[in-house]
């Protein structure tokens, strides 16, 4: 089959040219605030601030390809005595088309068809900060004869409750109704809530046409008891739909305008609002005013403006195309979903409450934005502290309407610890990323509760932004094995490992190593040199005891077992070295430097895939309960030695930390989902977005990725590729220039948006050096060193930088 599209660099779209793909891929629209995705075949699951809780389309991620999933629009014309019905976005009349391409914009799907000599231009998208999704359509006659037209968009509904529409058939049909309000100018607006909430929250559909007729029953709708199916609905073989306002039942929204004669060559535009507000009254003046091309487009223009501001906080310039569109376009726009929705809804996560946001993965989905949109970076740092308990350690994930938090899956284990050895920790790495980038010290004295609520549902305790980082750090250092090392918890950043209530955990080791390097870095920053001596102390002893019991000959272990055995060595049959376990010392400085080439060399020679590194090897063949979750997978899957993509960019990290520009580069390319777009048969998922995970060598599909979107793959292969192999990285006192990149390349550019200013860096590699920086000059004069200190505000300054 070879691909399904092609990147649109100029237009910063990937272009779908067949709507067949392997599986759906999809698109973001919104926020979290009001979004959700759309496919590309135009099924939309959109919610409003929770998809658990306030959900409005009914999307279900499990049915076929070809089924109808949240919304749809339907044309017909008449042949002879019969009416042909189709629908412009093939899905779900499936006809022939002449024509099919569907652009992956920036926040927006735009689907261009063409079926019976009608073109359909349809772009998808929710204005910023509104509640709203808009389709804006426009109907080109592309035959030589005038056709007749009618047009029937349609949205289906779910009860709010996502998950209740889904495990009770009698409650939820007999809670929902629907009515019109009609409108100026026989527009309709049709009305649609749950619970008798007609006076609290209404979902609206309404368009700028006038309506003949409407449907709100999906079994009128599609007939025959149900047996008229989505691909031909029986009541579009009908003069008119019945006007009928359900009192119960599966509700939709289908309004059927006569759009009359299009002559040849001739264009009609018809724009369609989806929407929850409070009140009819209160939607209809915005309502009203996208009733107006002109404010569509105008509204339109203004969302382009805000990803043209986004994307210029970094732009690049090296010699690897396919680096520039994800570090230009596809990875901080994944970065921008991750940071909105967490692990909560795509395709793959979907969004029925049993995850919410999750403290780990937020917390290094921050490190993303940080740059791009710094205050709803240090916002989502604030929810996550005031889910911090006071010991230090943190909930796992939480609700972001109730705030509600819990300990995730160890719920499910009795007698397992109720907490994950590292969540806490990423905190740490969040609040120092967001202060050096920002310089925004005061935060650090920010009054956030901790978790623990009294009766009347008070926070018992309140802490500075800094006692939270304090507390998150002492509770891995009052929590140690029978070795000294941090316990594992439930799980730490692996989550399928689950090992007995005792074990001790590597990673927490090195993520705690790394914590403090930063809490040192700020301590003495802020002129706390009692708390920087102490950190020092805490984190030598804890190298020693990192190098002292956990080097295994050719790599470090991973875990030791609560019983002392070690998990990630060569003693063991399966698992016996975890790429985690290798990345991680480098990065916490505390492997020796002959150790840190042997353990990245381990990882090169042992996991490394031409798809990726795998986390672990060899895999667990069979449930072992006293492994936990990892073994329910088969070899090569997901956690137990699949490539899961999100520790590759730590690896990166390591290779760069030791020079070796060649290989952290490699590693970048090898899994640049650009580079899938020749391999879809293989790959599957949407090649301008990473997915979480792709199975290894050791599964026969070899190659295979799932989970696309919401992955921390997104913020550290963001983190990974400007900071540690282009090497430009913010710290408290300006931007550290430190490259690490092929010899073969030349140079690269970069313009760099920090500090209320703009760095215009180029790179000269005139001696082919994989590193090594020979001179800096800002705006003409040379400087010392390698570190371009804060500039003044406002005019952009060159920094030119000679490798050597
Ligand atoms: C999933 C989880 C993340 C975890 C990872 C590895 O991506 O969202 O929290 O670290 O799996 O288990």
């Amino acid at each position: 089959m070879g691909n399904y599209g092609y990147f649109d660099d100029l237009n910063r779209e990937y272009v779908i040219t067949n709507p067949k793909t392997p599986v759906k891929w999809i698109n973001y629209i919104g926020t979290l605030a009001f979004g959700g995705f759309v496919d590309h075949t135009g099924g939309a699951l959109i919610c409003k601030g929770d998809p658990a809780l306030n959900r409005i389309t009914r999307y279900i991620p499990q049915l076929p390809g070809s089924e109808f999933k949240g919304e749809t629009l339907y044309l017909r014309f008449r042949a002879g005595d019969r009416y042909r019905v189709f629908s412009p976005y093939f899905v779900p009349t499936l006809d022939h088309y002449d024509r099919y391409e569907c652009r992956v914009g920036l926040g927006y799907t735009r689907i261009i068809s063409e079926f019976y000599g009608i073109r359909t231009d349809v772009t998808v998208f929710v204005p910023p900060g509104d509640s709203r999704v808009i389709r804006d359509y426009k109907f080109t006659n592309v035959s030589r004869q005038p056709i007749e037209l009618d047009a029937i968009p349609v949205v289906e509904y779910t009860h709010p409750d996502a998950l209740k529409q889904l495990t009770n058939a009698d409650w939820v049909p007999q809670t929902m109704q629907s009515r019109v309000h009609d409108d100026d100018d026989g527009i309709k607006i049709l009305l649609q809530y749950p619970l008798m909430r007609r006076d609290v929250t209404i979902n609206y559909f309404t368009s700028n046409q006038p309506a003949s007729s409407f449907e709100t029953d999906r079994a009128r709708f599609l007939g025959d008891h149900e047996y008229g199916a989505w691909a031909n609905p029986l009541a579009l073989h009908v003069a008119e739909l019945s006007n009928y306002e359900a009192h119960r039942g599966d509700n939709i929204a289908a309004l059927l305008h006569h759009l009359g004669v299009i002559q040849p060559g001739k264009t009609k535009r018809l724009v369609t609002q989806l929407g929850q507000e409070v009140s009819v009254a209160a939607a209809l003046p915005l309502v009203r005013r996208y009733r107006d091309g002109r404010k569509v487009d105008a509204v339109f223009d203004q969302m382009a403006r805000f990803w043209d501001r986004y994307l210029s906080t970094m732009q690049v310039e090296t010699p690897d195309a396919n680096m520039n569109r994800m570090l230009n376009v596809y990875n901080p726009r994944q970065c921008h979903v991750t940071q909105n929705w967490s692990r909560y809804l795509s395709l793959y996560q979907l969004g029925f409450g049993a995850r919410g946001v999750g403290f780990r993965d937020t917390a290094q989905d921050v490190m993303g934005v940080m740059a791009h949109a710094p205050a709803e970076a240090r916002m989502l740092i604030e929810m996550l502290l005031s889910v911090q308990r006071r010991n230090g350690s943190a909930f796992h994930q939480f609700n972001p309407l109730t705030m509600i938090a819990d300990a995730g899956d160890s719920r499910e284990v009795e007698g397992a610890p109720d907490y994950y050895g590292d969540d806490h920790l990423w905190i740490v790495l969040a609040i120092t990323a967001y202060l050096k980038e920002t310089g925004d010290l005061a935060f650090l004295d920010k009054i956030v509760p901790y978790y623990e609520k009294d009766r009347a549902g008070h926070p018992v305790e309140t802490g500075t932004v800094l006692d939270h980082m304090h507390r998150a750090v002492k509770f891995t250092t009052a929590n140690a094995g029978a070795h000294g090392l941090p316990l594992l918890g439930f799980a730490d950043w692996n989550d399928t490992v689950n090992l007995r209530t005792g074990a001790e955990s590597l990673f927490v080791a090195h993520l705690y190593g790394k914590a403090l390097l930063e809490m040192i870095d700020l301590a003495r920053h802020t002129g706390d040199s009692a708390a920087a001596d102490r950190y020092v102390g805490y984190y030598e002893a804890m190298k020693v005891r990192v190098n002292d019991l956990a080097w295994d000959g050719e790599w470090y272990v991973r875990y030791f077992d609560a019983d002392g055995s070690p998990l990630g060595s060569k003693a063991n049959g399966f698992g016996q070295i975890y790429v985690n376990g290798q990345s991680w010392p480098v990065i916490a400085g505390f492997a020796t430097p002959d150790r840190a080439r042997q353990a990245l060399n381990s990882v090169c020679r042992r996991l490394n895939t031409r798809n990726g590194i795998k986390l672990s090897m060899p895999g667990f063949n069979g449930w072992d309960p006293t492994r936990g979750g990892i073994t329910t997978y088969p070899p090569g899957a997901k956690e137990n030695g699949g490539i899961f993509l999100h520790a590759n960019p730590w690896v990166i990290m390591a290779e760069a930390l030791l020079g070796n520009g060649e290989r952290a580069f490699e590693y970048y390319d090898q899994i640049n989902p650009v580079a899938k777009n020749d391999k879809i048969d293989e790959f599957e998922c949407e090649p301008y977005v990473y997915p979480q995970n792709v199975l290894s060598d050791e599964h026969p599909q070899f190659g295979l990725a799932r989970n696309s979107w919401l992955t921390g793959t997104a913020s550290w292969a963001y983190q990974a590729a400007p900071q540690y192999i282009l090497g430009i990285a913010p710290t408290y006192h300006g931007l550290r220039i430190d490259p690490c990149i092929p010899r073969s390349w030349d140079g690269f550019k970069l313009v760099r948006r920090f500090r209320g200013t703009v760095y215009q860096i180029e790179v000269a590699n005139p001696e082919h050096v994989g590193r090594g920086v020979k001179s800096v000059s800002v705006d003409g004069q040379p400087i010392p060193g390698n570190l371009v200190p804060i500039l003044e505000e406002g005019k952009a300054h060159k920094v030119e930088v000679v490798m050597g």
